[in-house]
């Protein structure tokens, strides 16, 4: 992660707080819109039931001069419902919609959680590789980040309590490790449970891929398995739906709800009313699980052409393992290739990938490029991974 903002002039720089440095993904300049394959973090947009939500759309403006309630800082009690029994539904989450927080995404459930539950100075084990926002938001609001590694059944419990056998917090990805893709298992999580029990430290869950998993059933969440009320569980509608929706949520544990209250307040007041009421009726009407079982289809033939399309033109210069679930691949790069140039010369040949080094604090042994598939069709993601696999035979 870069600390310095290329924007500031370091000549006559402002006077400001040093988060303001803080630059998540560090240098990606190379990546500009429109995004263009093999791009990662797209939905694909164009099988989204727009008729639907613009009949919604239309309904809920019409009634907009009864303006949805806005007073309590928890979100629209509607929506708060509607995602109770969504997540109780498909990840086995238990609440009541008291428990539930309407966010605008991810960023600020983070955010949020970083500044509720932490002081300061106080540790928080992230895994490694992880999400670059999630790290950032952790070091912006002035925790002490420590960096704990991941194999394939999930963060390396057993590590962290190496490196900090006291942590406050713990940020994990359960459900499909970011970036590697990981789902952790079973044993790692009730051993990633009984340490926050003991040491009492609180874990967030961002279970941000569990709608997408092919063929196997899901493994139950960290929250509705944890019976001592340390989880925080977060989900987001920016991959289910449209990152630009910027509506998300949390479901916390009862004992915490009057502080988030307190502190969102502070912060923000709660997404757009409006939108608020369309999603609520969106979920309840059943449209969203039928979208999530199209786009599901979708993405699993994406994933098959990305996959068959390295195996065809990528041989000896990237190596992928297909996943049984997501949005995205990791392709592992031959050892001393570095992916931060192979990511630079890509765009120029008009493939946008992302370097796995983006998402490490440690440097690992093997450099790789995040690819994604969800967003783009499978002559596309062909095409790009042609023209991407013959930049990469020059540099031999
Ligand atoms: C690990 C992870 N969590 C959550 C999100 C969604 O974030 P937001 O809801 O802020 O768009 C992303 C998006 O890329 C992500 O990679």
């Amino acid at each position: 992660m870069s600390r310095r903002s290329r924007s500031i002039d370091p000549k006559s720089p402002p006077k400001i707080a040093k988060r303001a440095h803080l630059d998540p993904f560090g240098d990606l300049s190379f990546l500009r819109p429109p995004s263009r394959p093999l791009r990662p973090g797209q939905p694909e947009l164009g099988i989204f039931p727009r008729e639907i939500w613009a009949r919604l759309a239309a309904k809920h403006w019409r009634r907009a001069n009864r303006d949805p309630e806005h007073i309590d800082s928890l979100g629209y009690r509607p929506l708060r419902q509607a995602v109770c029994d969504l997540v109780g539904r498909l990840r086995g989450v238990h609440c009541n919609p008291d428990q539930v927080l309407i966010t605008c995404g991810a960023q600020q459930a983070l955010y949020l959680v970083a500044c509720t539950l932490l002081d300061p100075g106080e540790p928080v084990w992230m895994e490694d590789p992880g999400y670059p926002r999630a790290r950032a938001a952790f070091i912006s609001a002035g925790l002490k980040v420590i960096p704990v590694p991941v194999d394939s059944e999930g963060l390396v419990v057993s590590v962290g309590k190496e490196r900090d056998p006291k942590p406050r917090l713990v940020f994990v990805t359960p459900s499909f490790q970011c970036p590697l893709g990981a789902l952790m298992s079973l044993e790692r999580r009730f051993e990633l449970l009984q340490m926050a029990k003991e040491k009492k430290a609180w874990i967030i869950e961002d279970d941000y891929f569990s709608e997408y998993r092919y063929g196997k059933d899901p493994i139950a969440s960290l929250q509705s398995i944890d019976g001592n009320q340390r989880v925080i569980y977060i989900g987001n509608f920016s991959k289910s739906i449209a990152p630009s929706l910027r509506i998300g949520y949390m479901v916390l544990p009862s004992v915490l709800v009057d502080a988030f209250k307190n502190v969102r307040s502070t912060m923000s007041r709660q997404p757009p009313g409006v939108e608020q009421a369309i999603l609520a009726e969106f979920i309840r009407e059943g449209h969203l699980e039928r979208h999530l079982r199209a786009t599901l289809r979708v993405y699993r033939e994406r994933q098959e052409a990305l996959v068959d399309a390295i195996k065809e033109y990528g041989r000896g210069l990237l190596e992928v393992v297909p996943g049984g679930t997501g949005m995205y691949l990791v392709a592992w790069l031959r050892p001393r290739i570095d992916d931060q140039s192979v990511a630079r010369m890509a765009a120029r040949h008009g493939v946008d990938t992302v370097p796995l080094s983006t998402f490490c604090i440690k440097p690992l042994r093997r450099k790789g490029l995040v690819l994604g598939y969800s967003a783009y069709e499978g002559n596309r993601i062909r095409k790009a991974v042609k023209e991407l696999c013959s930049a990469l035979a020059r540099l031999r």
